[in-house]
C-alpha cells in the first residue's frame, strides 16, 4: 500500500514525501527505465545527483512518465567542486540543463567540505537562486551540527533537509534530536545499510518483520519513517521497489523500535564528513 499522503513540512513551508527514490549507482543505461518504473509505481521524490552522472536519463524518465512534473518532488545535489559564489548558480543550472527542467524542489550541497571554506558562501548563493525560483528548497548533505550552526550564523536560516548516512548500524541519534529542535528535516541514506550488507540479516530486523508480516527491508524502512526521517531506498528491482514503498499498514512496537536500536555501533560506513 503506498500512501501518497506521507509528507513532512520542511522549515521553509515546502512539503516533501517522506519516501523517495534513491538513484545512486543506477547507471545512465538503466536509470531512465527504472526511474519510470518508480514513478509508476508511485515514488514521487526521486533524488539523484550531479555525481550519480545518471541525470539526463533521470530527467528523461520525468518528461516521459505520465505525471504532471509538479507532481514529482526532484532532488539533486551540487558536487564539490562546484563549492562557492559563481561556481554553485553554474553548477545549478548545468543540472538543470541535463535534468530538462526548469525548477528543482530541493538541491543539497553534496558534502561540506570544510578545507575548501566555501560551503557557507555555496548555501548563500542557493537561497538566492531559490529567491529566483529556480530550486524550491534548499538543503545540505553530510553536514555536522558546526557546519549547520555556519551556515545560520551567516545567513539567518537552516537549510530545510540534511541528508546523511543513517541506518541501524549508525542511527544518529544525537543529530537526528539537534536537527529536530531546529527544524532541519533528517533523510537517510544508505538506510538499508547498502555498504554493510547484512543490517536486513539481524536478528531484531527479521523478528521484526516477521511479527508483522513484512521483509527486512520493510521494517527497516518503517523504523526510518518513525524515526522522523526522510527515507530514500534505491533498488533496480520492480518488485523491490513495490516492496519498499508498502510500509503504511503496520508500526513497529516500542520494543521493535529500541532493539532495532541497539543495533547501532556508532561508527559510520561512507566518508567522514570533517574531512574534504
Ligand atoms: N548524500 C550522499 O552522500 C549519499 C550517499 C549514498 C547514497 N545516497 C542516496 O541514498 C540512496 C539510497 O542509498 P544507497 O543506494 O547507497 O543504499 P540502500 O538504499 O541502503 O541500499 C541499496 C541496496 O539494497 C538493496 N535493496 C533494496 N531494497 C531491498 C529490499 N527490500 N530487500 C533487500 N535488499 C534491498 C538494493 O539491491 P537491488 O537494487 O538489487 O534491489 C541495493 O543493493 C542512494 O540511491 C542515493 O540516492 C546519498
Amino acid at each position: 500500500m503506498t500512501d501518497r499522503t506521507a509528507t513532512v513540512l520542511l522549515g521553509d513551508g515546502v512539503v516533501m514525501p517522506r519516501i523517495g527514490y534513491g538513484t545512486y549507482k543506477v547507471g545512465d543505461d538503466e536509470a531512465q527505465r527504472a526511474v519510470e518504473t518508480a514513478l509508476a509505481t508511485g515514488y514521487r521524490l526521486v533524488d539523484t545527483a550531479e555525481m550519480y552522472g545518471n541525470e539526463v536519463d533521470v530527467g528523461r524518465a520525468i518528461a516521459a512518465a505520465p505525471v504532471p512534473r509538479q507532481e514529482v518532488f526532484l532532488t539533486s545535489k551540487l558536487w564539490n567542486d562546484h563549492h562557492g559564489a559563481d561556481a554553485a548558480p553554474a553548477a545549478l543550472d548545468a543540472s538543470l540543463e541535463r535534468l530538462g527542467t526548469d525548477y528543482l524542489d530541493l538541491y543539497l550541497i553534496h558534502w561540506p567540505e570544510p578545507s575548501q571554506g566555501l560551503y557557507v558562501e555555496t548555501f548563500a548563493a542557493l537561497l538566492e537562486a531559490r529567491d529566483e525560483g529556480l530550486v524550491r528548497s534548499v538543503g545540505v548533505s553530510n553536514f555536522l551540527p558546526e557546519h549547520l550552526e555556519n551556515l545560520h550564523d551567516a545567513t539567518g536560516e537552516w537549510p530545510s533537509v540534511n541528508q546523511v548516512e543513517l541506518h541501524p548500524y549508525f542511527n544518529q541519534a544525537a543529530l537526528r534530536a539537534w536537527q529536530a529542535e531546529r527544524g532541519i528535516a533528517t533523510e537517510s541514506w544508505g538506510p538499508l545499510g547498502q555498504r554493510t550488507g547484512s543490517v536486513l540479516d539481524e536478528p531484531a530486523v527479521v523478528d521484526a518483520a516477521r511479527a508483522h508480516g513484512k521483509s527486512p527491508g520493510q521494517a527497516v524502512i518503517r523504523w526510518h519513517l518513525q524515526h522522523g526521517c526522510v527515507v530514500i531506498p534505491k533498488s533496480a528491482k520492480p518488485a523491490r521497489m513495490a516492496e519498499n514503498l508498502d510500509v503504511f499498514d503496520f508500526a513497529l512496537s516500542d520494543a521493535e523500535m529500541d532493539a532495532i536500536d541497539a543495533l547501532d555501533t556508532g561508527t559510520r560506513q561512507g566518508m567522514d564528513p570533517a574531512g574534504g
